[in-house]
């Protein structure tokens, strides 16, 4: 799904200044189908079955979709077999399935793609991890598991996709696994059957679209924990959280704050976009991850702080997809100041936070658009553009920036969004002085 659903890509986002060969300019997945099986939890072996169900916004004489998973089986196209090519990333060409058929404007079709092997993920070396599909092998005292930990560009590893933020689809996803192991996926759990063979299956839809690195999927040893609903505003949110078995009370702790933080963060960001939420927790050294409904918490990061982060970006991030990875502050800058929202709802003082944010830009700082792919998640795409946000609401009042906060949620959910377009909501909604404002945080080389 694309800006207004059947609007397609808009023709200037892609190729993304900082990742120029992800994702197809026209090509428009819909929905995204995907069965996944994991016979031996904790090693790299999956199998895969991923039917998308794509449309074009223009004529497309082949679909060429981001991959570098387990090796393709098969390649249907509305039921057919069809001729495809899968390149590699070894020598400088991207990794693609390129599928030899045209597309020609406003048609539909579903491609299904089965695919089996190993599956290890893409080594980033810029961000300094691996990308996509995780396996955390079994030791004495835990049992193995698998997770995703996506963005930017991780989900490829896993499925063909579109693999840019700015082609966000819904998803559903049924995960095959082991009697005794449990698998969630982002989105509400429909079914989870039993078979013969010793496995079972589970299903989860997500209807709202998100972008393809928001997938999340964890497969373990693991204890849920269900929470009592939200109930608010007609909206009803199921909260349930999942531990690996080996992991103790305080790891677990707090996560019993996260349907008071959704009910805090909602006041300020509107209509929580999904009907539910929870947190995997996962036991690797990793950053957290925003998995749509279901955030992937290392344990390491299992603080309220964090907790708060991520579940802000459902709305941003999520629900509101980023146009392009030069707009990483777009998220992370509201994700951050949500923490000092938070703070705030508790009735705490949040000026240590604000001292935190600017001495996290004391060896220096840079204009809140990332110009490389190392800046995307640095301290000024966090701490400047939680700044920034915090700029622009002393200048107008609580009231006017709730009401702006609100407005950017309902308007650019689902559609791809870029500084350009907050500045301008920022001008229609709070004036030309405020968004004078946000302009200088935006734009100028030095802090304001
Ligand atoms: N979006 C994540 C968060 O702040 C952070 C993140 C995602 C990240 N991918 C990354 C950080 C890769 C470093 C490298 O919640
Ligand atoms: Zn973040």
């Amino acid at each position: 799904m694309t800006a207004g659903g059947a609007v397609g890509t808009p023709p200037d986002v892609l190729p993304d200044p900082l990742y120029p060969t992800l994702g197809q300019p026209g090509l428009d997945v819909q929905h995204y189908d995907v069965r996944l099986t994991v016979p031996a939890p904790g090693t790299p072996d999956l199998r895969s079955d991923t039917t998308l169900s794509v449309r074009a916004d223009r004529d497309l004489n082949d679909v060429r979709l981001d991959y570098s998973g387990p090796r393709v089986l098969n390649v249907t196209w509305n039921g057919q077999s069809v001729p495809y090519r899968h390149t590699t990333g070894q020598d400088a060409t991207p990794d693609k399935l390129i599928i030899q058929r045209s597309l020609p404007a406003a048609q539909d079709a579903r491609i299904r793609v089965t695919a089996a092997g190993p599956a290890r993920g893409v080594p980033d070396p810029t961000l300094n991890i691996t990308l996509g599909w995780q396996s955390v092998p079994a030791t004495p005292t835990q049992p193995g598991a698998n997770f995703t930990f996506s963005e930017p560009d991780g989900t490829h590893s896993l499925i063909p996709c579109n693999d840019h933020p700015s082609d966000p689809a819904t998803f559903t996803t049924t995960l095959t696994v082991p009697r005794g192991v449990t698998a969630v996926a982002s989105g509400s759990r429909l079914a989870d059957r039993a078979h013969l063979n010793g496995t079972h299956s589970v299903t989860f839809t997500l209807t709202t679209p998100v972008p393809t690195y928001a997938l999340g999927i964890s497969v373990g040893t693991l204890d849920t924990v269900r929470r009592p609903d939200l109930g608010a505003a007609g909206q009803r949110i199921t909260l349930t959280d999942y531990f690996p078995t080996s992991v103790p009370d305080a790891v677990r702790a707090p996560y019993a704050r996260t349907g008071d933080i959704l009910t805090a963060l909602s006041g300020w960001f509107g209509l929580y976009p999904f009907s539910t939420y929870g947190s995997a927790v996962v036991t690797p050294d990793l950053p957290a991850l925003e998995t749509a409904t279901l955030s992937t918490m290392p344990v390491r990061s299992s603080r309220e702080r964090v907790i708060v982060h991520e579940v802000a970006h459902q709305w941003f991030g999520n629900a509101v997809p980023l146009a392009s990875w030069t707009d990483t502050w777009l998220n992370e800058g509201f994700a951050t100041y949500a923490e000092l929202l938070w703070t705030q709802a508790q009735g705490q003082d949040a000026a240590p936070l604000l001292r935190s944010w600017r001495d996290r830009l004391r060896p220096g700082t840079r204009p809140l658009t990332a110009t490389t792919r190392a800046q995307m998640f640095d301290a000024t795409a966090y701490a400047r553009g939680a700044l920034a946000l915090h700029a622009l609401r002393t200048q107008v009042g609580d009231d006017a920036f709730r009401t702006f906060l609100h407005t950017y949620t309902r308007t650019r959910a689902g559609q791809p969004t870029r500084t350009e377009d907050l500045l301008h909501l920022t001008r229609t909604v709070l004036g030309p002085q405020a968004a004078d404002l946000l302009n200088a945080w935006i734009t100028q080389p030095d802090l304001p």
